[in-house]
C-alpha cells in the first residue's frame, strides 16, 4: 500500500470543511467556502501568505476589435482592480485561436497592461502553425519553475503530440486546423513528452517533500475526457514524480469550465476562459456539486471570468472564480478550497 501523509488521509476521510483557515495580510473574498480537499494540517513548510491571479483561453482572432479582445482586456482590468493586488499572474494557454503571430502579438499587448509580472504556458491553439516559434518569441520558455514566498511554481507545455503531419503531407495551416478541432481523431493524445518529464524530475530532485508546490498545465493532469484532450497522456508519470510532495495544487486551462478533482496528494482545478464556456462532457463528474450552471446563450459574457488563488501559511488555497456574469453555483462563488 502506498504511504499516505496525514494530510492525504484527512483529505480522503473528510468531504466537507468550513471555516476560515487564513492568517496573514490577506483574506479570501468569501467568509466561508466549499471544502473538498480536507482540513488544515501543518505538514508542509510554512508559506508567507499571498494571492496570485490567473487568466486563460482568450482565443484571440486576427480580426480588429473582436469581442474576445475586449473580454481579455476585461480580465486584465479586473485583476488590476484587485485590492490588494495579486503578487503575479499566471496565464494557462490558448492566447490565440490559430497560432498566428498577429494573435499572439495582440494578446501580449493586452496582457502587458497588467500591473504585475505575468508568466505564460502555451495551449494547442498557440502552437501548431509554426510549432511555437512566434509564441516563444513573445513569451519565452514553454516550461519553467520559480519560487515565491516558500512555494515552488512549475509550468509545463502539455499539448505536445507525435508528428501526425509529415507523413500525411499537411501544410502548417492544415496542421493547425486539425489541432484547432476539439475532437481531432488523427492528432493523438497530448502530453508533455520525455524531455519535459526529465526536466521535471531534475527540477524537483532537490526540492524537499514538505515544500508547497503549484503546477500549471494547459490540460488536466488526470483523465477527465480524453476525446477532447481533457487529459495529459503522461500525467501518471508527472504525478509519480510529484508524489513525494505532501501537497500539490494543479491548475489547468483548456476545459473552459469549473471542474475539480483530487488524486492522492494533488488537488486539481480547471479555469474559466475569457472566450466561451465548453459544455460538460458526457461523463460522471468527480464532484458534481460544483458544476457551473448552464450559460445564458443571450449573454456573451456568461461563463467567462478571471481567477485569484489565495494561499494561507499552511498552504490551504482558495480559488475564487471571478465570473463576468452570474452562472456559478453559490458554493463555488464563495471560493473553491484547493
Ligand atoms: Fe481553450
Ligand atoms: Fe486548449
Amino acid at each position: 500500500m502506498e504511504k499516505i501523509s496525514r494530510r492525504q488521509f484527512l483529505g480522503m476521510s473528510t468531504t466537507m470543511a468550513a471555516g476560515t483557515l487564513f492568517t496573514g495580510t490577506f483574506a479570501p473574498t468569501a467568509t466561508s467556502f466549499f471544502g473538498l480537499g480536507g482540513v488544515a494540517e501543518a505538514a508542509t513548510k510554512k508559506v508567507s501568505p499571498f494571492t496570485f491571479a490567473i487568466l486563460t483561453d482568450a482565443h484571440l482572432y486576427d480580426i480588429a476589435d473582436h469581442k474576445f479582445d475586449a473580454f481579455l482586456a476585461k480580465g486584465v482590468a479586473d485583476i488590476n482592480a484587485m485590492n490588494p493586488l495579486p503578487d503575479f499572474v499566471l496565464y494557462a494557454g490558448d492566447i490565440g485561436q490559430s497560432g498566428k503571430d498577429s494573435e499572439l502579438k495582440k494578446g501580449k499587448s493586452i496582457l502587458d497592461k497588467l500591473k504585475m509580472k505575468y508568466t505564460v504556458i502555451p495551449g494547442e491553439h498557440d502552437w501548431y502553425l509554426d510549432m511555437g516559434k512566434a509564441w516563444r518569441g513573445y513569451f519565452g520558455d514553454d516550461h519553467w519553475s520559480f519560487d515565491h514566498k516558500g512555494v515552488h511554481f512549475i509550468g509545463m507545455n502539455s499539448i505536445l503530440v507525435p508528428d501526425f503531419w509529415t507523413m500525411a503531407g499537411l501544410t502548417p495551416l492544415e496542421r493547425m486546423g486539425r489541432m484547432e478541432e476539439l475532437e481531432c481523431h488523427k492528432c493523438g493524445a497530448w502530453g508533455v513528452g520525455s524531455q519535459q518529464l526529465e526536466w521535471l524530475a531534475k527540477d524537483v530532485k532537490n526540492v524537499s517533500p514538505d515544500t508547497p508546490v503549484v503546477v500549471l498545465t494547459h490540460s488536466p493532469l488526470w483523465d477527465y475526457y480524453p476525446r477532447w484532450n481533457f487529459q495529459t497522456s503522461d500525467a501518471p508519470e508527472i504525478r509519480s514524480i510529484l508524489r513525494k510532495f505532501d501537497k500539490v495544487i494543479a491548475i489547468h486551462g483548456h476545459v473552459h469550465q469549473v471542474i475539480y478533482n483530487k488524486l492522492g496528494n494533488i488537488s486539481s482545478a480547471g479555469l474559466l476562459s475569457t472566450s466561451w464556456p465548453w459544455p460538460y462532457p458526457p461523463v460522471e463528474l468527480p464532484y458534481p456539486t460544483i458544476k457551473m450552471n448552464r450559460v445564458d446563450p443571450g449573454n456573451f459574457e456568461d461563463g467567462l471570468g478571471s481567477h485569484a488563488v489565495a494561499l494561507s501559511q499552511d498552504f490551504d488555497g482558495i480559488l475564487n472564480y471571478r465570473e463576468f456574469a452570474h452562472l456559478l453555483p453559490d458554493n463555488v462563488r464563495r471560493g473553491l478550497k484547493l
